[in-house]
């Protein structure tokens, strides 16, 4: 087991070293755009260290699907664990929903009633939103953690966490109607992500399927 782990980080530095090669100018291009910049080799080591105690708690078969994903997909999962130091012992990816739920609520609230600030903190909460138990992977459907099913992730990271960014700008300088915008923007995160990984929430199997 030992060694699929450091399988897993293998793979993820070498992804690394790649990118910092291949793409002398991501960073930088980052920089100029204002975003935060890709993880260096120090952070990405502390990445890998917070992927491995993530897949300390995975059942075996989960820490196999992990290690097979591409190197790309392994980079794109560490930056999540550097993105979000709030990361949970016991909480599962529906607790973590459900918060991110009410923090949801608190933005329409406050963009409905011109509170600029309430917006801002809200949607920064669920851009920073925590992490559950084992991270994401467990919690998705087992034929989903695979390369081509979580290709989508960075598209969805981007509407929803890129989107209360700047939701949370427009809001705090007052802005209300650009703030709306990305509103939306963040919703179509919410929706696209559970058309891929959730399905209808909350379905019986002693209810005959529609
Ligand atoms: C990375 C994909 C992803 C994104 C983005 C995402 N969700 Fe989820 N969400 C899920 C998955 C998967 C579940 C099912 C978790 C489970 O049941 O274990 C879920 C479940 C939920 C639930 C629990 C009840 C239910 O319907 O299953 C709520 C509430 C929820 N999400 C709200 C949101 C909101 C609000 C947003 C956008 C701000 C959002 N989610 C963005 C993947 C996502």
């Amino acid at each position: 087991m030992k060694n699929r782990f450091t399988l897993f980080a293998a793979a993820a530095l070498c992804a690394g070293a790649a990118l910092a090669g291949l793409l002398p100018g991501t960073a930088a291009d980052a920089r100029a755009q204002g975003q935060p910049q890709g993880p260096d080799m120090a952070e990405m080591r502390r990445g890998m260290e917070l992927m491995q105690k993530q897949m300390a708690v995975m059942t075996p078969d989960m820490v196999e699907r992990a290690n097979a994903l591409s190197p790309e997909i392994k980079k794109f999962l560490v930056g999540v664990v550097l993105k979000h130091p709030r990361q949970s012992d016991t909480l599962t990816l529906r607790q973590v929903m459900e918060e991110i739920l009410a923090d949801y609520h608190a933005v329409a609230t406050a963009l409905a009633t011109d509170n600029g600030e309430l917006a801002a903190d809200a949607a920064r909460r669920i851009a920073n939103h925590r992490l559950p138990r084992g991270g994401l992977l467990p919690y998705l459907p087992l034929d989903k953690v695979t390369t081509q099913g979580l290709s989508v992730l960075p598209s969805m990271e981007k509407a929803v966490e890129g989107s209360a960014h700047l939701l949370a700008a427009a809001a705090e300088k007052g802005d209300m109607v650009a703030a709306a915008q990305h509103f939306g923007t963040m919703t179509s995160g919410c929706v696209a992500c559970h058309a891929h990984f959730r399905g209808q929430p909350g379905t019986s199997a002693r209810v005959r399927a529609r």
